[in-house]
């Protein structure tokens, strides 16, 4: 995603694009975007290394059995690299996105990929020859994240929650006040055992700085572990004490691979919901 200019006065293109929207014309705010053929904001042509190497590095944890698939959500998925990269990986995964032509976008890149896959998609030749054997099903779903009527959607109307969801870009596109919300709605959308990974972006932000992309530094910790509400400034405490949230945070680390725009910064979190 584009950003404020380093010097912070001039805010960029899709800083302004946003600013005095509340949260009501968000969803519209995106629409327009993709409808302007703007998605060069955020796109970042090919999917998250960090997730591939994570997804690679824990076959125990994340096999699918040829009883069942694991399935899989990418929220705000964009174009659907990281939905098709999934797929290729063996997961059935559903992306979601409030834009039309996003979906539409998305569509036919998924399409594509699944034919031809390219070989971004994996962290090595070998992966890459294992995984032709047990490609998943992708499903694009127009719709908004805060609502629920798209469930019925998933699994021919027997959703019983995702086994992995995957944000990238997603939390740091919406205002602070919408981030309780968001963590709620992954509560609800995730299955007692599933996974939530987050690659944690940006991180180098000022958390007061106007978004999209908002500064999310410390803000998955206070809304997933703390039950907190997100919106913080550089002064919030990250103390681990008081921890009322809905999750239990299971893995973090600096990923050795990541996209360039993350500055060296980007962490990786993963999230269960606790019993
Ligand atoms: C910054 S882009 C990130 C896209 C993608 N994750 C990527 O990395 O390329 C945010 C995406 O979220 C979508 N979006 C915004 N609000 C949404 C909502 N409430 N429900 C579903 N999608 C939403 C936008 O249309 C846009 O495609």
């Amino acid at each position: 995603m584009a950003e404020t200019t380093e010097s912070g006065q001039a805010p960029s293109r899709l800083v302004s694009h946003f600013l005095n929207r509340d949260r009501n014309d968000q969803s519209s705010g995106w629409a327009e975007l993709w409808d302007t053929d703007q998605s060069d904001f955020w796109d970042r042509g090919k999917p998250s290394p960090a997730l591939i190497d994570w997804i690679e590095s824990q076959p125990e944890v994340l096999r699918s059995t040829p009883n069942r698939r694991l399935k899989a959500l990418i929220p705000g998925c964009g174009k659907g690299y990281d939905v098709a990269m999934l797929a290729l990986h063996g997961f059935d995964v559903y992306g979601l996105d409030v834009s039309q032509k996003g979906i539409e976008t998305a569509r036919a890149y998924a399409t594509a990929e699944l034919e031809e896959p390219s070989p971004y998609n994996f962290a090595s030749e070998d992966t890459c020859d294992l995984a032709k054997n047990s490609i998943g099903i992708v499903k694009f779903i127009q719709s908004d994240f805060f609502q629920r009527d798209w469930e019925k959607e998933v699994a021919g109307g027997d959703f019983e929650g995702f086994d992995l969801i995957y944000d990238y870009t997603f939390l740091c596109a919406l205002p602070p006040a919408m981030r309780k919300d968001w963590a709620r709605r992954m509560s609800e959308l995730l299955a007692p055992s599933g996974i939530l990974i987050c690659l944690e972006f940006p991180l180098y932000k000022d958390l007061g700085a106007p978004g999209p992309p908002w500064g999310l530094k410390g803000v998955h910790w206070n809304i997933l572990a703390k039950g907190g509400d997100g919106i913080m400034d550089e002064n919030s405490a990250s103390e681990t004490r008081s921890l009322h949230g809905l999750f239990n945070r299971v893995v973090y680390f600096q990923p050795p691979r990541s996209y360039e725009n993350g500055k060296g910064t980007d962490m990786l979190s993963c999230w269960k919901l606790k019993k």
